[in-house]
């Protein structure tokens, strides 16, 4: 057995960073290094193990017991460095005490609660689509893409109106702290204090309108669910990975949709396609490109023998254009069948909020492409650069109503 942080014979050691800008503003050559290496494969930079194709992405997120949570999703080990921030008790916990949390937040997120929701979130959508045919030119990341969920999310979690600044920069630096100790981590955590003070104070019970997401988990410590002290980190998961993953989705979905004009076409001709268009969308893109997790005990995948307490990377991403597993998979098609994609996790830590998510997506795309008739890039895109999250910074387009 080798010891941890070496890799165990047999297993393809290569060099290549998944968190540098390189790897990051163009990962698709990589990702298909990374998959046809090996099943398993070492990564020498990080003394990390990873794994990019679908089958062994799928069974890493599949054994919680063997791949834990708890120590950690990104590259810092729990078990030897002191977090940079208290832990998730969703995220990064395991059962029992996953089941447990994971079974409110799945109450809060539920489907009755989305019912609650729908007819706001779609009425806020069209009002979004009416001020961008009015603007005709604009960012579809600035205008569009954050400006829709901002303009929803804080208050369907019940936030108050100020501060609401500190939302995303508060979620990049939770993204960004997941990778290693790069620039790009320690400047998030460097700059991340007013940030945090900020959703420390918003979790508490007493700053959270009545009938939000907030008040609602705040409910289940009078339910005896949860404890007063728990409540407010719950909250605090929904603030970390609620509002920047929905704007990466959507920037995605409409950065899809504006290259590929067939698409776009056929969406306008059936609108009950919408909600398609967005999971493809998140499978094409994979706005949350990574997590890692720890080995519990010694383990064998796929012929690779790791060891205990070795840090796995999972390209979900790599995963979700795997050749193995998907036809023509650097197609964007939004009539493809997308079940079985890990865009959103699989297995206990799939995405609590997929919900809220894919509401969004659906309401969003359908109120475009109701509504536009042409959507044409008419700049430069620049990409938003996180080690975790994949996304633009702009988008310049220019639209025809229809
Ligand atoms: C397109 C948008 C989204 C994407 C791509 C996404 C992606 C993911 C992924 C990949 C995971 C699995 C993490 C793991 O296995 O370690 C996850 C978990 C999670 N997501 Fe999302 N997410 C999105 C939107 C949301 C929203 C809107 C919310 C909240 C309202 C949310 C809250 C969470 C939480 C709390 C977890 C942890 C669940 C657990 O550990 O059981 N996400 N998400």
């Amino acid at each position: 057995m080798s010891a941890p942080g070496s890799a165990a014979s047999g297993v393809p050691h290569l060099d290549i960073d998944p968190f540098d800008m390189k790897f990051l503003a163009d990962p698709y050559p990589a990702h298909q290094q990374l998959r046809e290496a090996g099943p398993v494969v070492y990564l020498d930079k990080w003394k990390v193990y990873g794994v990019a194709r679908y089958a062994e992405v799928h069974a890493v997120l599949n054994d919680p017991v063997t791949f834990c949570s708890s120590r950690g999703v990104g590259l810092s080990d729990f078990k030897k460095e002191t977090p940079w921030r208290p832990p998730s008790l969703i995220l990064e916990a395991d059962p029992p005490a996953h089941t447990r949390t994971r079974a409110v937040l799945s109450k809060v997120l539920s489907p009755t609660a989305m019912k609650q929701v729908r007819d706001r979130f779609a009425a806020a959508a069209e009002e979004r689509v009416d001020a961008l045919i009015e603007k005709r030119s604009f960012d579809a990341i600035a205008d569009l893409a954050e400006a829709y969920p901002l303009s929803i999310f804080p208050d369907a979690l019940g936030l108050k109106p100020e501060g609401r600044e500190h939302l995303i920069p508060y979620a990049s630096v939770v993204f960004n702290a997941f990778g290693p100790p790069n620039q790009l981590r320690q400047e998030a955590i460097e700059r991340s204090a007013p940030h945090q003070a900020y959703v420390a104070e918003q979790c508490q019970r007493e700053n959270l309108a009545p009938g939000g997401f907030g008040a609602c988990i705040h409910a289940q410590v009078d339910e005896g669910a949860i404890t007063p002290t728990e409540a407010p980190l719950l909250v605090r998961s929904l603030l970390s990975a609620g509002l920047d993953t929905t704007v990466n989705g959507i920037g995605a979905a409409v950065y899809c949709l504006a290259r590929f004009p067939d698409q776009w076409q056929r969406l306008r001709d059936d609108l009950t396609l919408a909600r398609g268009a967005f999971e493809e969308a998140v499978r094409f893109e994979s706005p949350v490109q990574t997590f890692f997790r720890t080995t519990t005990r010694e383990v064998e995948l796929s012929g690779a023998r790791i060891g205990e307490g070795e840090k796995v990377l999972m390209f979900l991403a790599a995963a979700n254009r795997d050749p193995r597993r998907w036809d023509s998979p650097d197609s964007y098609d939004i009539t493809r069948r997308t079940s079985g994609h890990v865009g959103f996790g699989s297995g206990i830590h799939m995405c609590v909020g997929q919900l809220v998510a894919r509401l969004e997506g659906e309401v969003m795309l359908t109120a475009l492409a109701r509504r536009i008739a042409k959507i044409e890039i008419t700049g430069e895109p620049k990409r938003r650069f996180n080690n975790t999250l994949r996304g633009l910074d702009s988008l310049p387009v220019t639209i025809t109503a229809a």
